[in-house]
């Protein structure tokens, strides 16, 4: 019942036509207009005491990341000496006790997620804790120009549709379809592959910043036009990112800008990826905490106006 409703508020409020298309006209996104508006407030906000409290502190701590993210939306960082792979493995490990006996749901994605109660939650905060405790805390505060703190986490693995039987273009909650996300604006996600990733193994796609924004600007989603000439027109006119790499490579994008989808692992062929949704905030919290009360679920919109 609970989900049914959390589904109703989301669908006729927070994403209803309207406030979508309002926020395609104002923002060229598709989260909705809520979504956008809250995401400017709380960036501005943050930002806001951040400079009152600390002068400048952000302003000499730019790094190419925080200048790719600001350019292009995305930036790939392959892996190197700054990424524990060791932690990584210790998160994988733990993925694939989880795995173990489950079935695979019918939208063909399996997740383990930070909102659930589950065991394994707790058995990955420290390998989490050393994985974000690198280089990533400094220059995510580059690019916010404030604190930063972790929303929620998750890490989830991807099937052929065919295999299990559904439509490709229903496949991972229609996430296999060219979309941007639904959260407030100022949230961006890091990905951390854990195991290597070829083009075989259903990669995730990406658009730069401004392509995404022309899009949204054109007819494409002026009328009634679907996913399948969405995706002919891209593939046409658009160079996506495939975001292939090795074990380790770290991916961050702003997903309620750049439009991207989950293309298809072949037959007998699965991805995973572990995900952390990033905000801002204004008050020093260790890592540790962060993720212990990372339980941000797209529903608690209104939440992000009185978290600080
Ligand atoms: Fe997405």
């Amino acid at each position: 019942m609970r989900r049914l409703i959390e589904k109703a508020y989301i669908r006729y409020f927070l994403r209803s036509k309207l406030s979508v298309r309002l926020g395609r006209y104002f923002y060229r996104n598709n989260g909705g207009l809520l979504p956008n508006l809250i995401g400017k407030f709380v960036l501005l906000r943050d930002q806001f005491i951040c400079r009152r409290e600390s002068g400048l502190a952000f302003a000499g701590a730019d790094t190419e990341w925080a200048k790719s993210l600001r350019e292009n939306g995305y930036f790939i960082k392959h892996p190197d000496d700054t990424v524990d792979i060791s932690s990584l493995e210790c998160i994988n490990d733990i993925w694939l006790e989880y795995l173990k006996d489950r079935d695979v749901p019918v939208d063909g994605r399996l997740q383990l997620t930070s909102a659930s109660n589950d065991e394994k939650i707790e058995q990955l905060l420290p390998h989490l804790e050393k994985v974000l405790s690198g280089g990533t805390v400094p220059t995510l505060e580059a690019f916010y120009q404030c604190k930063t703190k972790v929303l929620n986490f998750h890490i989830y693995r991807i099937f052929n549709p065919q295999e299990i039987g559904i439509p490709s273009e229903n496949a991972y909650g229609s996430t296999s379809n060219w979309h941007t996300d639904g959260s407030t604006t100022e949230s961006l996600k890091i990905f951390f592959m854990l195991s290597d990733i070829t083009p075989n193994d259903g990669p995730m796609q990406i658009l730069n910043r401004e392509e995404s924004r022309g899009l949204f600007g054109s007819k494409l989603f002026g009328s009634r036009v679907g996913a399948q000439a969405l995706d002919e027109h891209i593939s046409r006119f658009n160079k996506p990112l495939s975001l292939t790499g090795k074990k380790g490579t770290m991916f961050v994008a702003l997903t309620n800008e750049c439009l991207h989808r989950a293309s298809l692992p072949d037959p007998g062929r699965v991805r995973d990826l572990l995900t952390l949704q990033i905000t801002c905030t204004s008050r020093k919290v260790s890592l540790m905490n962060q993720l212990r009360l990372a339980k941000f679920k797209e529903v608690f919109i209104f939440k992000r106006l009185l978290s600080l």
